[in-house]
């Protein structure tokens, strides 16, 4: 199995900490933010991971996760022009999947836990991973019917109809490609994930699993901040 880390933008709500380093670099406690999207491959036993970034960047990470085999995973590494959405990260990854099933992470999103269902492999539906917030706004929210499928994501809504949050991660068959080509982007210029999960929802072809436990992206002083906390308390870390 093959994942992807998608590492690229440009971290705007983290300046100036991000004006000369990536994002993903940046320490979520004692270690760089990626080390955690990594972990959460890794526990699925997937370890033919790429990493895509900016080209600016592309030095610094290959420098910090080498080959991989410190980690006991296998990089490969792709360059993103620009920072043109998420779903124009993800279709740097295309020749790395070939025809595998496609697993993607963004790289700013820290995971307690996920399990995925072993059938989700060997189908051609997407999932997205949701999960229960309190601020479900700050996210593509996912509107369930009465059996709990997706019948509309809406991106950062004024009014959530639910507090189930898109979370980062993401399985696609291999189509997800043939579909991003023929995105336009949107009106902030970026090709958009929840576009991709539209059109999946459109078809009858987008499965939702919810999660438990901790989420939280870490793109923002106060979600970096909680995560930090949250991990250095589960760790048992005494400040004193
Ligand atoms: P965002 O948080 O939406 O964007 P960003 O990382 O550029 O931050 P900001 O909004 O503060 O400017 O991105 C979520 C994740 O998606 C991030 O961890 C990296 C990845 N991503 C890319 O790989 N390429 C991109 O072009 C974008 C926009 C995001």
């Amino acid at each position: 199995m093959k994942g992807v880390i998608l590492a690229g933008g440009e971290g705007t709500r983290l300046k100036p900490l991000t004006l000369v380093t990536n994002k993903h670099l940046l320490p979520v406690f004692d270690q760089p933010m990626i080390i955690h999207p990594l972990q959460t491959l890794k526990n699925i036993d997937i370890t033919d991971i790429c990493v895509v970034t900016g080209g600016e960047y592309i030095a610094d990470f290959m420098r910090f996760l080498g080959s991989g085999s410190d980690f006991g995973v296998n990089f490969t590494y792709k360059i993103q022009d620009g920072p043109k959405g998420i779903a124009h990260a993800l279709l740097q990854a295309e020749d790395f999947f070939k025809k595998h099933k496609v697993v993607v992470i963004l790289g700013d999103n820290i995971f307690e836990k996920i399990s995925v269902p072993k059938e989700v492999f060997d189908n051609s539906y997407a999932y997205v991973f949701l999960k229960e917030v309190d601020e479900p706004q700050r996210f593509g929210v996912a509107t369930l019917d009465k059996n709990g499928n997706a019948t509309h994501i809406e991106e950062k809504p004024k009014r959530p109809k639910s507090n189930y949050a898109v979370t980062g991660f993401y399985i696609y068959p291999n189509d997800v490609f043939d579909f991003i080509k023929s995105l336009e982007p949107s009106a902030r210029g970026e090709l958009e994930i929840t576009d991709v999960n539209n059109w999946y929802l459109k078809q009858g072809r987008l499965k939702t699993i919810k999660i438990d436990g901790f989420w939280s992206d870490a793109g923002t002083f106060k979600s970096l901040f909680k995560t930090t906390v949250f991990l250095a308390n589960k760790k048992g870390f005494d400040s004193k």
